[in-house]
């Protein structure tokens, strides 16, 4: 072995988002947010994006998992686990409902007090994202989301209001989840909170290309501001950023398959990332602007906080890989956020996502080699449906294989190829609402909840064999896999 193996305080634990474990959505003052009006789906059909409420869909992130009353009993079960961290995120229309008050929603802030304290009973460390998919809906109606400059400052408002409330609770932060899905057309409601006339669901959704790219850069500038009132408010305080990463390889030896590789490196993952953690816009980045016909508007003041505002660590989700070629009749596969070529060598999940540990070891290099910045993986996980037994019991090898297969590729990226990584927070340890078909059928978790798609259910918690296997693992320091 060449490096350190696994340091003995790495943060193992699970991830959640407000959105989809909650519920509650009326609850404790909370308004409404974008995500209470997506509707369910499945693989096949896409979810509806609707302005208000419509008869005869079910919105499941309404109820969700019901962690908002369930809790303790959630956290005592991680704590059983031995969870050093949980990632979760704080739902913006819980502290601000519309996102327009000057003053937050007290029971709001009690709400997430009290999960931080019973946390701390249970010696797990916090890891809050800001904006996990989601925003108050009363922005997306004003303003069409992250379209707006205004919001920027809304949003800084939140932020600041947040960090300074939970200071000594919570030491870190990431600021927006997957802040390159709005590189895509997919990521213009759920991630940018854009909902353009016409728009209808997950799939027709009017993309202007123009208003997308001026969204994000709105939202990169209040990444960097949250980073930089975060640093002034609490300097024990850490801030990073989440990523997608979408790995891609050149289908082919074809170098024009490599100069689609390339090009699809920089625009789906590494656009936002360089400007995160270096500062500015990189060089690629201008003549990608000039090629879709996009004029940005960056003040001054932008740029600065841009160059000041760097994250502390990087954060990141890894899924599945694709591949990318010239060839248009190239088999095709999709994946999280983004599908791509089919790569022969690789085997799907139940909704054809390519697994690939290898390729999480090829990513955390390329990551460490381009940024030098400490590392945490805080997605990553299996998508299947579980059958609850007579018993209670729930029998799930596949999740166990997969993030068996991961955590070694993780471990090699770290013991043998010298990365530098403090955490690993496995995606969905309690079942929750799929983000991208609002399915509780595409379970993730250690946990089971007893709820269908319809929202339908006991709500009662079951372990998974995955559930012993993970506490192993943690109190082994991953020797044990
Ligand atoms: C990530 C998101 O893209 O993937 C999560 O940050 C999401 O919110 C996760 O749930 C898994 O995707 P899905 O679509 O299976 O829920």
């Amino acid at each position: 072995m060449l490096f350190m193996p696994i340091c003995k305080d790495f943060l193992w634990g699970g991830a959640t988002a407000a959105n989809q474990i909650e519920g509650g959505w009326q609850e404790g003052g909370k308004g409404p947010s974008e995500a209470d009006m997506l509707s369910a789906g499945t693989h096949t059909s896409p979810r509806q994006i609707t302005p208000d409420t419509e008869p005869g869909l079910t919105y499941p992130n309404r109820t969700a998992s019901d962690f908002y009353h369930h809790y303790k009993e959630d956290i005592a079960l991680m704590g059983e686990m031995g969870f050093k961290a949980y990632r979760m995120s704080i739902a913006w229309s819980r502290i601000f409902p519309t996102g327009e008050e000057t003053e937050p929603n007290p029971a709001g802030l009690q709400f997430y007090d009290d999960v931080f304290d019973e946390l701390k009973a249970h010696g797990i460390e916090p890891i809050v994202t800001l904006s996990h998919y989601e925003m108050p809906l009363h922005l997306v109606n004003k303003y069409n989301g992250w379209a707006s400059r205004e919001v920027i400052a809304l949003f800084e408002r939140y932020a600041r209001t947040v960090i300074a409330h939970f200071k000594g609770k919570v030491r870190y932060y990431l600021t927006f989840n997957e802040i390159n899905c709005g590189t895509l057309p997919l990521g213009n409601y759920m991630s940018l909170g854009i909902r353009n006339e016409g728009t209808r669901d997950f799939l027709h959704q009017v993309d202007d290309v123009q208003v997308r790219y001026q969204a994000l850069h709105h939202q990169l500038v209040a990444s960097a501001r949250t980073v930089l009132a975060g640093h002034e408010l609490d300097p024990e305080a850490k801030i990073g950023n989440m990523i997608a990463m979408m790995p891609v390889y050149p289908l082919t030896c074809n170098p024009k398959d490599m100069l689609e590789f390339q090009q699809n490196w920089r625009q789906f993952n590494w656009y936002c990332a360089d400007v995160q953690c270096r500062g500015a816009y990189p060089y690629y980045a201008q003549s990608f602007w000039e090629k879709n016909g996009i004029h940005l508007e960056i003040t001054d003041e932008d740029r600065e906080a841009l160059r000041r505002g760097t994250v502390d660590f990087f954060s990141l989700s890894y899924y599945q890989t694709n591949c990318v070629t010239v060839d248009p009749n190239a088999a095709q596969a999709s994946g999280n956020l983004l599908g791509g070529a089919k790569n022969p060598y690789l085997e799907s999940s139940q909704w054809g996502w390519q697994v690939d540990p290898d390729g999480l070891r090829y990513t955390l290099n390329e990551i460490e080699s381009r940024y030098d910045l400490p590392i945490i993986i805080v997605e990553n996980g299996l998508g299947a449906r579980d059958a609850l037994e007579a018993d209670g019991s729930i029998h799930d090898p596949y999740r166990i294989d997969y993030l068996q297969r991961h955590i070694r590729a993780m471990k090699q990226a770290v013991e043998e190829d010298g990365v530098d990584l403090f955490g690993y927070t496995m995606w969905g340890c309690i079942d929750l609402v799929s983000a991208s078909t609002g399915e509780m059928a595409k379970r993730y978790g250690f946990i089971y909840v007893d709820c269908d798609d319809q929202g339908h259910g006991s709500f009662k918690r079951y372990k998974k064999d995955s559930f012993d296997w993970y506490r192993k693992v943690i109190e082994t320091n991953g020797e044990e896999l």
